[in-house]
């Protein structure tokens, strides 16, 4: 099963970035994690983060055909963009949104995903756990 991980705007600075609400990892970090998670699962994964909206359109674009799973942290672009909507809903690839924080109880303007409605399942509020929770759904939905 082909598994990609794809973080939005502003998840390059894990680690240093608000370390009170999104934790000390970074990002290189939580990739190695998820690496070595995926490998033990017998699962091949790819990484990829981008602070443009276009560029996360072209990235899931490209991984349409490789990937039986898709791990979405869209950032700040989860609460407006529907485009990155449209193109999860294009490609046709079970997505699980994921957040770091909860959402639900953080800003008004966050508490709204427009992804979520074109994905299998969001998941927010446990840190980086939600990324691996949204490895081992995939999984259990098993490969094409
Ligand atoms: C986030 C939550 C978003 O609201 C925020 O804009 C982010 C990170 C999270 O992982 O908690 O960039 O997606």
């Amino acid at each position: 099963m082909n598994i990609l991980i794809l973080n939005g705007p502003n998840l390059n600075l894990l680690g240093e970035r608000e370390p009170e609400v999104y934790g000390t990892m970074t990002l290189a970090q939580l990739n190695v994690q998820l690496a070595a998670y995926a490998k033990k699962k017998k699962a091949s994964l790819r990484a990829r983060q981008s602070n443009h909206e276009g560029e996360l359109i072209d990235i899931l674009h490209a991984h349409r055909k490789w990937a039986d799973g898709i791990v979405f942290n869209p950032g700040a672009y989860s609460h407006y963009s529907y485009a990155l909507r449209d193109a999860v809903a294009s490609i046709c690839v079970p997505t699980i949104e994921v957040h770091l924080s909860n959402i639900k109880k953080r800003e008004p303007f966050r508490r709204i995903s427009v992804i979520e409605p074109a994905c299998v399942g969001q998941l927010y509020g446990k840190g980086s756990a939600s990324y691996f929770t949204a490895i081992d759904r995939l999984l259990k939905k098993g490969s094409k």
